[in-house]
């Protein structure tokens, strides 16, 4: 009855982990690196790496319940691994870039939408979780923040709905307990729809001072962010938010439906995370 958590240092698979070996469920943490993994004690650490299927098996063995990482490379062999060893549900932690509406999907939707084609067409049961942006991502300013400088930015007035990766992982943990869930696909986020200059604001009025906001241009961007991320993914991204501007973005119930409570807030995010934004020294 292992569930095998994949991930398991990641900002949703350690949650994960965290919340089922909470619970009592035996559980199984993978890595591509399982030596540094820094596991609860009596948790085994298996080396896992989603694009080698030569991996595969050693880590499903046993395994009744996965909790997955998107990666296409290598998805239809894990899926097939996966059947193979006789798992009985999986949870994959997809994204809402996979749309539904017919249109042409971006890098990152193709992405996923590689490996929820691959899941389908597998034998596996499955739960496929969409979440809209992280409340996460916000660590992106923080060294900004903490060191006074300026939080540098394009389409500072783009919408996010911001998700609580705590929140991604209970409907996770809510996921692998409850058949009736299988087969669905769950679009998360946030409880509201928020713009940069507002997320910063929350920041701001919770450290006590202001955070200024310098906007970039869309080739500023580029150049700053260029070095960081591949060039249609960077692309598409700056797509996603030009066309945010000024534009609240669809907030979903299913936190509060799969959990039974509301979801938490980017201001409860920015509350327990406060401590990256402070300099040391404060
Ligand atoms: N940030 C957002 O706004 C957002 C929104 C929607 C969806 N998503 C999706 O959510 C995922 C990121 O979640 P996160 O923030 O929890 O991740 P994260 O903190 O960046 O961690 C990524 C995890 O993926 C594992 N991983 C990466 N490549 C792997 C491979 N080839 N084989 C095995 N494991 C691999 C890493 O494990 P090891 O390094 O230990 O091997 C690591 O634990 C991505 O798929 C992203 O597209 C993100």
């Amino acid at each position: 009855m292992t569930i095998l958590v994949t991930g398991a240092r990641g900002n949703v698979g350690r949650r994960v982990l965290d919340r089922l070996h909470a619970a009592g469920q035996p559980v199984r943490a993978s890595s591509r690196t399982p030596g540094e993994l820094d596991v609860p004690a009596g948790v085994d650490a298996v080396p896992l790496d989603l694009n080698r299927p030569e991996t595969f098996d050693a880590a499903l063995d046993g395994v009744d319940q996965a909790f997955l990482y998107a990666e296409p490379a290598g998805a239809k062999e894990l899926f097939a691994a996966a059947a193979r060893a006789g798992v009985r549900h999986v949870v994959l932690l997809s994204s809402s870039t996979v749309h539904e509406s017919g249109a042409p999907l971006d890098p990152l939707g193709r992405f996923h939408a590689a490996v929820e084609e691959a899941l389908a067409a597998s034998a596996l049961s499955a739960t496929v979780l969409r979440p809209g942006a992280f409340a996460g991502n916000a660590y992106g300013w923080s060294a900004a923040i903490r060191g006074g400088r300026p939080v540098r930015l394009p389409y500072a007035r783009a919408h996010t709905a911001p998700v609580h990766e705590d929140d991604i992982a209970d409907v996770a943990v809510a996921a692998l307990g409850d058949p009736a869930v299988a087969g669905r696909i769950l679009t998360l986020s946030g409880p509201e729809s928020l713009s940069f200059t507002e997320q910063i604001g929350v920041l701001s009025d919770l450290l006590g001072r202001g955070v200024p906001v310098h906007e970039l241009t869309r080739e500023e961007a580029v150049e700053e962010m260029g070095p960081h991320m591949p060039a249609p993914v960077l692309d598409a991204l700056l797509g996603q938010w030009a066309a945010a501007v000024d534009r609240p973005v669809r907030v979903e119930d299913t936190v509060k439906r799969i959990t039974g409570r509301p979801a938490r807030t980017f201001r409860q995010w920015a509350e327990e995370h406060l401590g990256a934004f402070t300099p040391a020294d404060s």
